[in-house]
């Protein structure tokens, strides 16, 4: 059985898609599967947004055929690990959870980078044009660190 790692954003368009893509290059996939949900329901079955494909693609990662799904109850045991993009997801994915267990194992992604600081990888969906170079490099910083540590921790 794989290791299983869900990256969660609000719409699974922008953020958590690149976030996907990002942590999937960076593990062995015999050992490791990286999906990712978004809290809301706007964009199910939707290829992510374009600006984050070509973000991807600009580094060389294919993340053309994802397909948007909203985050649902049962993934809290589907998963070993879920990250948030922001506080905002991790409130709402928290709220979900129905114990501890299942609340352990919700981490906001950039706690891997700037513990305890509780800090956002920035919405970029109406932002500034270059948000989505800003949010795929502070996914890429927190993807090696926590391919590193999950590498490490189960080998
Ligand atoms: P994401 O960005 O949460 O990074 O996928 C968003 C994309 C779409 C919307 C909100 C956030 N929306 O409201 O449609």
């Amino acid at each position: 059985m794989p290791i299983k790692i869900l990256m969660v954003c609000l719409g699974n368009i922008c953020r958590s898609p690149l976030a996907e893509g990002i942590l999937a290059s960076k593990l062995p996939s015999d050992k490791f599967l990286v999906d990712s949900a978004g809290t809301g329901s706007w964009h199910i079955g939707r290829a992510p947004d374009d600006r984050s494909i070509a973000t991807a693609k600009k580094n060389g990662l294919n993340i053309a055929n994802q397909q948007g799904r909203q985050f649902q109850q049962s993934d809290f045991d589907a998963f070993d690990y879920i990250f948030v993009m922001d506080n905002h997801n991790y409130n709402d994915v928290i709220h979900l959870a129905q114990n501890e267990t299942q609340k352990q194992k919700v981490q906001l992604i950039l706690d891997a980078i700037f513990p305890n600081e509780n800090v956002d990888v920035p919405d970029p969906y109406y932002g500034v044009a270059n948000g989505f170079d800003m949010v795929y490099e502070m996914l890429d910083e927190a993807c090696e660190v926590i391919a590193q540590r999950l590498i490490t921790k189960h080998s």
